[in-house]
């Protein structure tokens, strides 16, 4: 079970700022302290280069920027060495729409995703069918329940690529991944997973789930910003070519031709974020004994509660499924008011909540809105927190009236 007040005790930003509201781990996570640590430990003992010196000091930086791979490889059940540092989601899809799909893409083709996905996961195959001149198809979302419409009809022989999010970050919606993939599978296609919203939150394994590619950002997991991975399955990482070129991640050059270096390190090209991939490595550690189902329940539970005290206040507009159909993610709207101003609000009364359009604009064209404010919860979020929340809502909306 997670106890989440002992929880707090391991990240220094709530003893600094101990009456603090984060509802907003969904943007980005807080950091624990062996996070922190693990950065400033790198650069002030043995701050190098990696794989690229052949004295001692390198070599411990290359051996703990390696196993980090593999401690991120534990926490979804793959290998380490199908483990891609990137420096967050984005760049982890972008790498599969330009390593993958402008290679494999033809013209006619076709590439699946849904209405719901984070532009991160949108834009790079609104592009990629630009470039190739194949056809974008989108698994429609139902309205009311908000969750997708999945008919195995819209993947076909010609579909090249089916790239679909595991967990929803406006409303929390954990999607049919699974079953989309199997149907994926048998037509033949590519599968990537936007799990950016997943990854920190439920329990992940790449082989249940039978993806060829996976994404997740580290900074919204307990590691660094400018921290994120993409797993891909290593007979597809060995096949297909790089996205970005140069030091780093060559085996052999010459003036016609270049050999890549072995996976994943041919996908990562140039100096890393070597003080941010170890730490990243720690903060998957850092989840995988605190447990994945315990984090999933604790965040379930507190959801529910939020959900249930929202829907007593007759201003508040909610969107999304039920409590055991979503991550920690509300996307709520208050009747006739800005949804900045409410954010702005809460701000005023120490709550941390994100407003906007939150990077999904085809959604909200589709639902028909202009944005929302959202709370997401994690493990060192409370129930005493939550009622708190509800408590400030309510002031605002009394105050607004
Ligand atoms: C579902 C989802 N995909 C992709 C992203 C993009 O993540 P990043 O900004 O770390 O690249 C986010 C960020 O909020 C997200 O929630």
């Amino acid at each position: 079970m997670i106890d989440a007040i002992k929880i707090r005790e391991d990240f220094p930003i709530f003893k600094n700022s101990p009456s603090l509201i984060y509802l907003d781990s969904a943007a980005t996570s807080q950091r624990p302290e062996v996070v922190i640590d693990t950065l400033k430990e790198f650069y002030e003992n043995y701050n190098s280069n990696i794989h690229r010196g052949v004295y001692s000091l390198s070599f411990e930086a290359s051996r703990r920027y390696e196993k980090a791979h593999y401690k991120v490889a534990e926490l979804i059940n793959a290998e380490g060495r199908e483990i891609v540092f990137t420096k967050n989601t984005t760049e982890a899809i972008n790498l599969v729409a330009y390593a993958y799909g402008l290679y494999n893409i033809k013209e006619g083709d076709e590439i699946v995703t849904t209405i719901m996905e984070h532009h991160s996961n949108f834009i790079p195959w609104q592009k990629m069918a630009e470039l190739r001149k194949a056809n974008l198809k989108l698994i429609p979302v139902n309205k009311s329940t908000c969750e997708l419409e999945f008919d195995e009809r819209i993947i076909t022989e010609k579909t090249k690529i089916v790239a679909l999010s595991l967990a929803s970050n406006f409303m929390g919606t954990i999607n049919p991944v699974k079953e989309i993939i199997k149907v994926a599978k048998e037509k033949g296609s590519i599968t990537v997973v936007d799990a950016a919203q997943a990854v920190p939150h439920i329990p992940v394994d790449v082989k249940d789930l039978g993806c060829d590619f996976l994404a997740a950002s580290g900074h919204k997991m307990l590691g660094p910003t400018g921290t994120g991975f993409l797993y891909g399955r290593k007979e597809l990482l060995e096949s297909i070519e790089p996205f970005i070129m140069g030091g780093g991640m060559i085996e052999d050059v010459t003036v016609e031709d270049s050999k890549w270096a072995e996976i994943p390190w041919k996908f990562e090209a140039g100096t890393p974020d070597i003080a941010g991939g170890i730490a990243l490595g720690e903060a998957a550690e850092y989840l995988k004994n605190l447990g994945m189902e315990d984090i999933f329940e604790h965040e379930k539970k507190l959801t529910s509660v939020c959900l249930e005290k929202m829907k007593e206040i007759e201003e508040v507009e909610l969107y999304g499924p039920a409590p055991e159909k979503r991550v920690g993610v509300i996307s709520f709207n208050v009747k006739d008011a800005d949804f900045h101003d409410i954010a702005g609000m809460l701000d005023s009364e120490g709550v941390c909540a994100r407003s906007g359009r939150h990077c999904v604009h085809p959604l909200l064209n589709f639902l028909g809105i202009e944005g929302s404010v959202r709370v997401s919860f994690y493990i060192y979020n409370t129930e005493e927190e939550i009622e708190r929340f509800i408590e400030i809502l309510k002031k605002i909306i009394s105050y607004l009236k």
